[in-house]
């Protein structure tokens, strides 16, 4: 079939949105017709060329909620009409991590997802019988896409789509470092450094574990304004002095819970050190750049504080992404002011503009 894609053509270009050829859903597949799309910071870093690892031509996109429209042989999970939102990270439900509750890093399918294939070794997606990657295993950034069913949570039918695309990403990283990662326990002081999606999502995460004191760190004024409205009760303005100013507001000990959603090396440490002596856990989220390697005192460790990386919030997808949506459905979580701006596709450059200048949290495509 014809479909409207975005599609990266050399890195450091605008995408350009035109019509490519989707094929069927082949085995283990599912054809998705995609509703709303977040625009994301990785999408923007694989287009600039900054990313290694990229590669073009490629469809762009990973935050995707949409409707099943039609699935290939042997495929039980779904059917069409079936809500769902879009899993960078699958859930097979068989390999050993899957099997293990200690992690999401599912192994079925990852060395043909990075390479830009589907888990068969090819792509769905083509122009003039030129082969066309697919990206993060999502390429949503078109109207329909082909996914594995491994990599798609259905979700309840009641969400609107603008508020379930949020959970394809950061919304669901910062939410489940706080719940699975760090396990925040109810009590507890928290110190969360970063309010973007990530951030914002980790100060909700906290609240919702029962947190009695959320501190949240950002250089932007606004943005501490809107973690104030996810339930920080401390807002910090970041930047040198951050760590005594947090020892400060614990009677000088530091938070039981730290989380880093920032991707600067130089806040992780702060979120390290911002830990408690005996327990302090410190959560990092952020991606830092490659080569950069995080700088920490061996003493911090041996009192007792410890740091662990999150992976889309420890968050198995399929099980979990679902009932994430059904508690912002039940009034737990408030998704609006995560949605700065809506976009046809034909702006998703513009998204990316927006992005650069900081202007919102999240700039989301709608599908006409
Ligand atoms: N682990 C994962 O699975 C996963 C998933 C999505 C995103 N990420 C990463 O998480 C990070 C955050 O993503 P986001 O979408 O929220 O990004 P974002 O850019 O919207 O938010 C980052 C925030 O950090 C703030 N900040 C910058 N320097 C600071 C400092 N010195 N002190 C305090 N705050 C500071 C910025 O003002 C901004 O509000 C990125 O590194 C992203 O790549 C990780
Ligand atoms: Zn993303
Ligand atoms: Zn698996």
């Amino acid at each position: 079939m014809k479909i409207r894609a975005a599609v990266l053509e050399s890195f450091g270009e605008p995408l350009a949105v035109q019509e490519v050829e989707l094929a069927e859903p082949r085995a283990g597949e599912v054809l998705v017709r995609l509703h709303a799309c977040g625009v994301c910071h990785t999408d923007l870093y694989t287009a600039s060329g900054a990313d290694p690892s990229g590669y073009a031509p490629t469809v762009l996109g990973h935050e995707g909620a949409g409707v099943v429209e039609a699935v290939g042989p042997d495929v039980a999970s779904l059917a069409p009409g079936d809500h769902v939102v879009t899993l960078f990270s699958p859930q097979c439900r068989e390999c050993i991590h899957c099997l293990d509750p200690r992690t999401n890093l599912c192994l079925a399918i990852r060395e043909e997802q990075n390479k830009g294939h589907l888990p068969d070794g090819t792509t769905r997606i083509s122009r003039d019988g030129e082969e066309i990657r697919s990206f993060m295993g999502c390429s949503t950034f078109a109207e329909c896409t082909v996914m594995p069913e491994i990599a798609l949570a259905k979700v309840s039918p009641e969400a609107p789509f603008e508020h379930a695309c949020l959970f394809a990403c950061g919304l669901s990283t910062g939410l489940g470092a706080a719940i699975n990662t760090a396990a925040v326990r109810p009590g507890s002081t928290c110190a969360v450094f970063g309010a973007g999606m990530v951030g914002l999502g980790a100060v909700a995460g906290c609240r919702l574990q029962g947190a009695e004191r959320i501190i949240c760190v950002d250089l932007s004024p606004q943005r501490l304004e809107l973690a104030r409205g996810q339930g920080a009760t401390d807002l910090l303005e970041g930047g040198e002095g951050t760590v005594e100013r947090i020892l400060e507001l614990t009677g000088g000990f530091g938070a039981d819970y730290t989380f880093e959603a920032t991707g600067n090396v130089a806040v992780m440490r702060q979120a390290v050190e911002a830990a408690r002596m005996g327990w302090g856990l410190c959560t990092v989220a952020g991606v830092a750049g490659r080569g950069e390697t995080l700088d920490v005192v061996p003493r911090l460790l041996i009192t007792g504080r410890r740091i662990a990386g999150s992976s889309f919030g420890g968050v198995k997808g399929r099980d979990q992404v679902p009932a994430l949506v059904d508690r912002y459905l039940a009034g737990e979580i408030d998704l609006d002011p995560f949605v700065s701006h809506r976009i046809s596709l034909d702006e998703v450059n513009r998204g990316f503009e927006l992005m650069e200048a900081q202007d919102g949290i999240r700039s989301v495509i709608e599908f006409a």
